[in-house]
């Protein structure tokens, strides 16, 4: 099969018609993109990931309205921050109607909704009569895409279209919450910061899961990791202990420390800021996984903002 890459949205749609898988560019990342009404399409999503049917995807919906289609009656809270935050990285778990193929929900009754803001995604799931199961356009457990080109390098010849958005104006994930009774429960870190949705919903309970024992679906702790070993922790004291081999760092800036010569330092943001930090990170991460260093050693971001869901990812690469 040949991979055409452009913005043809007709052509994309048309694949989408017949039963095949396009990349779509989100704001946080690309995902790989089928009919969620479509189980067969749905299957080739979990194939071409090689990702295990028991960990679901999220269905991609052009308004809100459509995810009325698809889920059932939902709490006050969630309309209150699919008003505030959709289109958006916010990713809400409701009530699925049985419209939604188990296949697609790995048998859970919750379905995963989120309202995509990459003005492409808008247009694409606007033009479809159906909404749109993506997961993050990486193998299963890999780094996730955030350039058409790395969609490429995986799904080259898998795929017939990769819609190229550009470079994703976020960078990491869509945060993802659900509802237990009428409190809001967080279960990814993302894009959406949850300061900003504590706000709307008041109390907020963090239900994030950092062991490699997944209890649940959608929890796997390992996750976004290099192939390359990758440590958390203090540079200084990390480049130490691994001395002798070839490292690179990734720090949020130098913020005038100095590295000894020979170590590759990348710097996530020369200013310190958290959403420059979250969209250069797994641009970051990949680029080192292909450079010929043995090493790759991180320092912790300050636990705010984006700043929580990068340490979250820079936690689960870490993770073996
Ligand atoms: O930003 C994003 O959310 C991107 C873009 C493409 O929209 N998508 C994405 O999908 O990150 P994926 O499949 O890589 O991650 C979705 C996560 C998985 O950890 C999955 O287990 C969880 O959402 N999930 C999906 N449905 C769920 C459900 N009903 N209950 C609990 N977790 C669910
Ligand atoms: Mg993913």
């Amino acid at each position: 099969m040949t991979t055409h890459t452009g913005t043809d949205l007709n052509a994309a749609a048309g694949y989408l018609r017949q039963g095949e898988l396009v990349a779509l560019p989100t704001e946080t990342v690309y995902g790989l993109a089928g009919n969620a009404f479509d189980e067969q399409a749905v299957l080739k999503i979990f194939k071409l990931k090689n990702r295990p049917t028991f960990d679901p995807l999220i269905v991609h919906v052009a308004s809100v309205d459509f995810a009325g289609e698809i889920a059932q009656a939902f709490p006050e809270s969630a309309r209150l921050l699919m008003n505030r935050f959709w289109p958006g990285p916010l990713t809400i778990l409701l009530k699925k109607k049985p419209v939604v193929p188990d296949l697609v929900t790995s048998g859970l009754d919750t379905v995963a909704v989120r309202m995509p803001s990459h003005p492409l995604a808008l247009a694409l799931l606007s033009m479809v009569e159906f909404p749109l199961a993506a997961p993050s356009a990486n193998p299963f457990g890999y780094i996730s895409p955030t350039t058409p080109e790395h969609v490429l390098k995986h799904f080259s010849g898998l795929i017939p279209y990769v819609i190229d958005g550009g470079p994703c104006r976020v960078g990491i994930e869509s945060t993802i919450v659900g509802f237990e009774d009428d409190t809001c429960v967080v279960y990814r870190l993302g894009g959406t910061r949850v300061e900003d949705i504590r706000a709307i919903t008041g109390e907020v309970k963090l239900t994030v899961r950092h062991t490699s024992i997944p209890s649940a679906p959608g929890m796997l702790a390992s996750h976004y990791a290099p192939e390359k070993p990758l440590y958390v922790g203090d540079p200084f004291e990390l480049l130490k202990e691994f001395d002798g081999n070839r490292c690179a760092v990734i720090v949020l800036n130098k913020n005038g420390r100095i590295f000894s010569h020979g170590v590759d330092v990348f710097e996530l943001s020369a200013d310190g800021n958290l959403d420059e930090a979250a969209r250069n990170l797994f641009k970051t991460m990949r680029e080192i996984d292909h450079m010929p260093v043995q090493i790759i050693i991180a320092e912790k971001l300050p636990e705010k903002g984006l700043g929580k869901a990068i340490n979250d990812r820079l936690q689960r690469a870490s993770i073996k």
